[in-house]
């Protein structure tokens, strides 16, 4: 353990729309932990949202706090009670510690677990950083056949699955999807390797709804200009948090179907007679429990393609820039990679222009 330094570079947030890198102290893994060092992570949607927001409902940021939660890594050190031959293996770490026992944590469904310890949620630091510690079970060891990037992504693919499991995805479905951002796009390659017959996804992004194609999506639809009303789906997934497709896709979904809120909306204005009268049932998801192992098989088999959707790859003197950039048509998946200070194209880091 003698080559682990004693402090490492932070990125931190600091308030609004402000991100200051900071020394730190290399955390100590507890005796259930492991100490990782962060070889790439993730930006998602919730990471801009603290960033230029400071908030996400009541999660509030009012201390300094390190942003990111899609990560893969390397073990560096382990605690008192964990094989010390994990050290040097390649994990993607579950982001999120529950409290083991708590009703909901006995019965399996940690994902409630009131106590809940998430990272880059406030106030649990994330992984914008060089190190972090995760207790040894949520440390996956990943096969060279997975890459640090696509290690980081089997965080996003795991809502995918954990939305793909809760709306019973069966061989020969027909599913829909609203919404071809990260999630819509992992989600619908998750409903393929579920066995789904047909899968549309609708965006109003027109290159958002030409990249789905490339994903395993049959048919995309522009919700401007097409209904997606009598469709029939046996599935309907909401991976964009827009109510008029939530709305749209509750029609959509044919009687006895599944509808699962995956974006986050506020409320919406239900149509009951659509509900009651159709049998639908409307259920949500609240991150995963017992992904991992799912998400590394999907990626090992080829099954789920994670790499390609990655667009952009920072340093992390370059976190501000990897958070703010979204929105343009170009970008889907941005990484930051702790271990590396500036990268001067992140284009060309991301491996170019997708081909
Ligand atoms: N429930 C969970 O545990 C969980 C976990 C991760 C993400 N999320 C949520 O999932 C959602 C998707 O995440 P993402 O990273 O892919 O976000 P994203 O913003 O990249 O993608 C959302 C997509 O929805 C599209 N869209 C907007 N309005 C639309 C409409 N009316 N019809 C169809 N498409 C429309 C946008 O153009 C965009 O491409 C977000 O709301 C996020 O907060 C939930
Ligand atoms: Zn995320
Ligand atoms: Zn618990």
């Amino acid at each position: 353990m003698s080559e682990i330094p004693t402090t490492m570079t932070a990125s931190v947030l600091t308030g609004i729309g402000s991100i200051v890198l900071e020394e730190r102290p290399v955390p100590v893994p507890a005796a259930d932990e492991v100490l990782v060092r962060v070889l790439s992570v993730g930006v998602c949607g919730s990471d801009v949202h603290y960033y230029a927001h400071g908030r996400i409902g009541d999660y509030v940021v009012d201390q300094p706090l390190i942003l990111g939660h899609e990560l893969s890594g390397v073990v560096a050190a382990v605690g008192a009670d964990v094989d010390p031959a994990r050290v040097g293996e390649r994990v993607a770490v579950e982001p999120q510690r529950p409290c083991r026992v708590c009703d909901f944590c006995k019965a399996g469904d940690y994902n409630l677990c009131p106590a809940m310890e998430f990272y880059a949620t406030p106030p649990v630091d994330g992984a914008f950083c060089e190190y972090v510690v995760i207790q040894s079970d949520f440390a996956f060891a990943i096969p060279d056949s997975i890459s640090d990037h696509s290690g980081a992504l089997l965080e996003p693919l795991s809502v995918g699955i954990a939305g793909a499991q809760k709306g019973g995805i069966k061989v020969g479905d027909r599913v829909l999807i609203a919404g071809g951002g990260p999630i819509g796009i992992i989600t619908a390659q998750v409903a393929k390797a579920f066995g789904a017959a047909e899968v549309i996804l609708t965006d109003i992004n027109p290159a958002r709804r030409e990249l789905a194609l490339r994903y395993g999506v049959t048919r995309t639809v522009d919700p401007a200009q097409e209904s997606t009303d009598g469709l029939d789906a046996h599935v309907f997934i909401d991976a964009s948090g827009a109510i008029p497709a939530i709305q749209a896709g509750i029609r959509a979904t044919r009687p006895g179907g599944t509808v699962v809120l995956v974006g986050s909306a506020d409320e919406i204005p239900l149509s009951v007679p659509d509900v009651a009268m159709r049998e639908l049932n409307v259920t949500g998801i609240f991150r995963y429990t017992g992904t991992w192992p799912i998400a590394r098989q999907l990626v090992a088999d080829g099954q789920v393609e994670l790499d390609s959707l990655v667009t952009h790859v920072f340093g992390l003197e370059q976190v501000e820039e990897a958070l703010t950039g979204d929105g343009a048509d170009d970008s889907l998946k941005r990484i930051v990679l702790p271990g590396v200070r500036r990268v001067e194209d992140p284009v060309a880091a991301a491996g170019g222009a997708r081909s």
